[in-house]
């Protein structure tokens, strides 16, 4: 069998680990050949592809971004887009099915296509966390690592000046990354797009932090709303998905906490460095432990499925698991973390 393997949507570390165990494994065990697509449904749709032989994935499990490159297109649009047209595509250079490495739009696309009669495997992957069928997505706890450590940082320069300091991470819908990272740096608030709150409940956190001799650490998703927005901040127009780029809130924040509480505060976005770089080693495991088992899936027919964490278990699921409703941060888990603010 000839396997195609793409990853789409935004990158993350850990999509090289997934790319490596699946090559190492199919190829040894199941004498599989792979093709690498290039820049996801882009490359699938243009035939962009090139053999991905065991020598090219060696060393892979530690390298951050994706070696196959990524895009947001969308696999049924544009004149060589569609199920028909791609599966004609993959015929034509002899490839039985594909892995498709991806986040909820992408794992969307693939569902799709194996409706219209493709042989699609997914592997999902988001640093934000938010897919409900897996307990947790590679790249999340790297990206926690890079936000914790950088939140270390900001409170020494935070407490050197008693300032008030603004951590804003990713987290479009969901805020898992502020939650860890800001519990495991012990910010004194968190502010995530599930729970909204007002500008008077922040600044009450961030004055009684303060009157404790404290440098206040306040962590904001960029998904987080104030009390009375009605959506996420974005000044930076759409994404390919004709989504609203987002990024900005802790710079809205900043200038009003100190405005209304008179400590100088300073914010810092810490963006795409939470995507790049090297793997934590949580992430080279489960990312890799996820590529084995794609091709044990494929080998024994499984297409439709994608593969996901439960408990310390890699199982097969629908993808129709994985799409609808988001994973979203229980209210107990953010109260829990709430008895340590201010
Ligand atoms: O979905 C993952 C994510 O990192 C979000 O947290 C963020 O809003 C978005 O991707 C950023 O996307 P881009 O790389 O296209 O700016």
């Amino acid at each position: 069998m000839r396997i195609g393997i793409l990853t789409s949507g935004g990158d993350c570390p850990g999509l090289n680990a997934v790319i490596r165990g699946a090559v190492l494994k199919g190829t040894t065990a199941y004498d599989l050949e792979f093709v690498g697509i290039r820049d996801g449904w882009r490359g699938a749709l243009d035939g962009d592809f090139f053999p991905l032989t065991r020598h090219q994935v060696k060393g892979l499990s530690k390298v951050g971004g994706t070696i196959l490159g990524t895009s947001r297109t969308n696999p049924y649009e544009g004149p060589r887009g569609g199920a028909e047209n791609l599966g004609r595509t993959l015929a034509q250079h002899d490839i039985d099915g594909m892995i498709v490495i991806g986040g909820e739009g992408t794992l969307a696309g693939a569902n799709r296509l194996r409706a219209d009669g493709l042989n699609v495997l997914g592997v999902p992957k988001t640093i934000d966390n938010d897919l409900r069928a897996t307990d947790y997505s590679f790249g999340f706890d790297t990206a926690v690592n890079i936000a914790t450590e950088a939140m270390d940082r900001l409170r020494t320069t935070g407490d050197s000046h008693r300032r008030c300091m603004v951590a804003e991470v990713m987290g479009r819908n969901v805020g898992w990354i502020a939650l860890h990272a800001g519990m495991a740096a012990g910010a004194h608030a968190i502010l995530i797009p599930e729970v909204p709150m007002s500008m008077d409940e922040i600044v009450a956190l961030v004055e009684s932090a303060h009157d404790r001799g404290r440098a206040p650490l306040v962590v904001v998703s960029e998904g987080f709303t104030l009390t009375g927005m009605e959506t996420a901040y974005s000044d930076k127009g759409l994404d390919a998905f004709n989504r609203p780029r987002l990024g900005g809130i802790g710079e809205v924040l900043a200038p009003q906490i100190e405005a209304r509480t008179g400590i100088e505060t300073r914010s810092t976005v810490l963006g795409h460095i939470q995507r790049g770089g090297s793997p934590s080693g949580f992430d080279r495991v489960l990312a890799t432990r996820l590529g084995l088992a794609a091709v044990d899936a494929i080998v024994e027919g499984h297409w439709g499925q994608m593969v996901a964490l439960r408990g310390t278990d890699i199982v097969r699921v629908p993808f129709a698991d994985a799409l609808g409703e988001l994973n979203t941060v229980p209210r107990h888990r953010y109260d829990e973390a709430a008895a340590l603010f201010g």
